[in-house]
């Protein structure tokens, strides 16, 4: 018999139906008019990429789905254990720069990015994504939290962002989402993004234990976690570039990447030194 139901319809769903508050979501579901607010973030001339266009987590079109916008951070919150924000902020403590301008890629409903304007309050930081549905639900925590965030949709493998124009280039929770081809891509543009010296930190699941811990890659229904955890981030972003990469691990179920964009190589010549050796540049 062929089985119908996905394993996400069959455990998942359920149990997030209970632990849902589905009053609340419906309100919020119903407080704008979501196309029409959309339009104030679609990009003309945007192309969504053909594996964007898919079904995520069991929801149809995934991320170009409103309700997959509405209960993003409801169900998150029991995704990210042992606690949503203390694995958030094993992406903040990782950072060792002082940022001016933060990028943070596929920012979503803005969780990380928040924390990131928090944690660097004189930053100019902005959120980029391609659903306009995510950014309007991440507008609305801003204003919640009273913090000024800029937020744009855009592809974070094209983002259109002048070279050398951020000091730390983020994403949390983008990688598993996409193709490895895509993910190269993305660390390809944050390389060109960051000044050199820049830091790019990327949080997402913990690709060792996603390997050795197979059914975590069969229930969420992502299309691409196979792919993503069969792959290496340290080698991506080795490829990309990037140096003094260090992968560590946040809570066993995930992890944090960081690499540095290399300051500009230049050969020491003779004429460096002085006539007592002593180095004699600037
Ligand atoms: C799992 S969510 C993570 C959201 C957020 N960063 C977080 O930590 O909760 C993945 C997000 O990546 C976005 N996304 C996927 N591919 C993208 C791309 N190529 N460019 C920009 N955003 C992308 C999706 O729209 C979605 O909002």
């Amino acid at each position: 018999m062929v089985q119908q139901q996905t394993l996400f319809d069959r455990f998942l769903s359920p149990v997030f139906n209970i632990l849902l508050d589905r009053e609340a979501l419906s309100q919020y579901r119903h407080s704008k008019d979501w196309e029409k607010e959309g339009d104030r973030f679609r990009q003309p001339g945007l192309v969504y990429p053909a594996y964007y266009q898919q079904n995520f987590h069991g929801v149809k079109q995934g991320y170009l789905n409103i309700d997959a916008a509405v209960t993003y951070d409801p169900i998150t919150q029991y995704v990210l254990p042992p606690n949503e924000e203390w694995v958030r902020k094993g992406l903040i403590e990782r950072i060792r720069c002082q940022p001016r301008r933060i990028l943070d890629l596929g920012c979503g409903t803005g969780s990380t990015t928040l924390l990131l304007k928090k944690s660097f309050p004189q930053a100019e930081v902005i959120g980029l994504d391609l659903s306009p549905y995510m950014l309007l639900v991440a507008e609305d925590k801003a204003q919640q939290a009273k913090l000024t965030i800029q937020l744009q949709q855009g592809n974070a493998e094209k983002t259109g962002f002048p070279d050398a124009s951020f000091d730390l280039v983020t994403a949390s929770l983008l990688f598993h989402e996409t193709p490895s081809i895509v993910a190269c891509n993305i660390l390809q543009e944050a390389f060109r993004l960051l000044k050199a010296g820049g830091e790019v930190l990327i949080l997402d699941g913990n690709q060792a234990t996603l390997r050795q811990a197979e059914w975590l890659t069969e229930v969420f229904e992502e299309p691409y976690i196979k792919d993503y955890a069969a792959g290496s981030l340290d080698a991506w972003m080795g490829t990309a570039g990037f140096g003094d990469v260090r992968t560590e691990e946040v809570w066993w179920v995930n992890q944090v990447t960081r690499g540095v964009k290399p300051l500009p190589y230049r050969k020491v010549e003779f004429s460096d030194f002085d006539a007592n050796g002593a180095w004699a540049v600037g």
